[in-house]
């Protein structure tokens, strides 16, 4: 099975989402080994979903959210809490790199986020990623290990078997520089190594995904790496025809 997921961070009214929607449907076909989700902003995704549910095959689509808070409820104005997500959606991305750079997120809230998703029977996409200057320095695994360890904190081998990792590094969120598929191989054996030594066996059955500046020219070689079970797509995934494209690359591995 492969994984491409769309964020479309805060783009789109909800007539622009169920547009965007409407387009997806009538230029991807649905495919059993390829699992698509959307993750729209808040204010859409119930629309998203009526639609999704009134298509001809409502499977074709999944809806995640964009972010949650850690608690269940209470007095925390202006936050979505993972039972109050999960009547819409079935996935969650968590941690992303916006989020620690503009909402100062750290390790310690992400991990509070992860246990709240898994607590609510949501799916969550932890996000780990260095920056330009730790890649420069060549400190990306120490940091990319260190976000993922710490992420999990708290979580058993028989919960984190379920989530998904979305490995983005952040020089190439958003900027069209890209990971070089080699980089992204040793970061993903990297990656697996650390879960399978702090979870064992059932860690393998982690979904692990790059994400950065993907592309229906990149997709396919992202796709053909060992380990790596899909793609995370921010820009592109605004644009109907490339996101097609992308979702194409995945389904044609098959064939
Ligand atoms: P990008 O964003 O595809 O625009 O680089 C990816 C992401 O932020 O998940």
């Amino acid at each position: 099975m492969r994984y491409i997921l769309a964020n479309w961070k805060m783009h789109f009214t909800t007539m622009q989402a169920v547009t965007m929607l409407n387009r997806l449907d009538d230029k991807i076909d649905y495919h059993k080994n390829v699992l698509l989700v959307l993750f729209p902003p808040f204010t859409s995704i119930d629309r998203v979903k009526d639609h999704i549910l009134s298509q001809k095959n409502p499977k074709k689509f999944n809806l995640g959210v964009q972010n949650i808070y850690f608690e269940d409820e209470g007095a925390f104005t202006g936050e979505i809490s993972a039972p109050m997500a999960k009547e819409l959606a079935d996935y969650v991305i968590i941690g992303h790199s916006e989020r620690r750079i503009y909402f100062n997120e750290n390790d310690q809230l992400i991990a509070k986020k992860m246990q709240s998703a898994i607590r609510n029977d949501l799916t969550p996409v932890l996000c780990i990623g260095e920056n330009a200057t730790q890649h420069t320095a060549s400190h990306a695994k120490r940091v990319v290990l260190a976000q993922l360890t710490n992420g999990l904190a708290n979580l058993t081998a028989d919960e984190v078997k379920d989530i998904i990792i979305a490995y983005e590094p952040v020089w190439a969120i958003g900027t069209g520089k890209f990971a070089e598929p080699d980089e992204l191989a040793h970061m993903i054996k990297d990656i697996r190594s650390c879960i399978y030594d702090l979870y064992g066996e059932k860690a393998k059955q982690v979904k692990l995904l790059y994400g950065g500046s993907v592309e229906a020219d990149n997709a396919s070689s992202y796709l053909k790496i060992k380990g790596c079970d899909g793609l995370l797509v921010g820009s592109a995934s605004l644009n109907y025809h490339k996101f097609a494209k992308i979702v194409e690359c995945a389904t044609n591995l098959d064939l």
